[in-house]
């Protein structure tokens, strides 16, 4: 049975995009696979506090995501880059020894086999060919620290939200159309 890790991340409650595009990306992918069991964790409702070493050692959030076949993560643009929230969770799962280990050839992933996908919420535009690319540091850290522990992410993109309401409501639709397309929930 597929088990889901639903991770947002967004400040902004109900007007929140990635959390509107996160959902649906899970209703799809629910709706492709009714067995399915969904585990929400809400990061900014109920935070994990900053890395301690204590917290290294508690491998309790860890365990959730090594549960999990399919992740699916909000993910808003702050500052350029992730919510401190969502940064507080990648600390926990980057694990030497257990997600990624060191060995001859370098540095070597070991969560392989888990769907990671991302719903990005931008205010401006940060598309490969942007001008403002390379102030990108968020879809680009999180293609780094999956990667690193073996996972390549998917994206759905919703950008230009602080253009105006037309700019938002055009790229919110488009991010759920993208949620539903039937490739996403085919992979899963
Ligand atoms: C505190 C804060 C910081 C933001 N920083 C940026 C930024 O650096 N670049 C950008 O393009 N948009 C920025 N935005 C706009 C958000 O990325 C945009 O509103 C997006 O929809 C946020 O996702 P959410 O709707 O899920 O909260 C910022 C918004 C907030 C609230």
């Amino acid at each position: 049975m597929t088990t889901i890790l639903h991770l947002d991340s967004s400040i902004t409650g109900e007007a929140s995009v990635s959390r509107q595009v996160s959902s649906g990306i899970v209703d799809a992918l629910v709706a492709a696979d009714p067995a399915a069991t969904v585990i929400h964790r809400d990061l900014a409702a109920d935070p994990l506090p900053h890395l301690t070493l204590d917290a290294v050692a508690d491998r309790a959030v860890l365990g959730e995501f090594l549960a999990a076949d399919v992740i699916v993560i909000g993910a808003p643009m702050y500052n350029f880059s992730l919510p401190t929230q969502l940064k507080a969770w990648i600390d926990r799962i980057l694990i030497a020894g257990v997600t990624f280990r060191y060995g001859p050839n370098g540095p070597e992933g070991l969560a392989g086999g888990r769907r990671v996908i991302v719903a990005l919420a931008r205010g401006g535009f940060y598309g490969a060919d942007a001008p403002a690319r390379a102030f990108e540091h968020l879809e680009t850290y999180l293609s780094t620290a999956f990667g690193f522990i073996g996972i390549t992410p998917e994206f759905v993109v919703a950008d230009g939200i602080a253009t105006g309401p037309e700019g938002r409501e055009t790229a919110l639709a488009q991010a759920l159309a993208q949620a539903n397309d039937s490739a996403l929930q085919m992979a899963a």
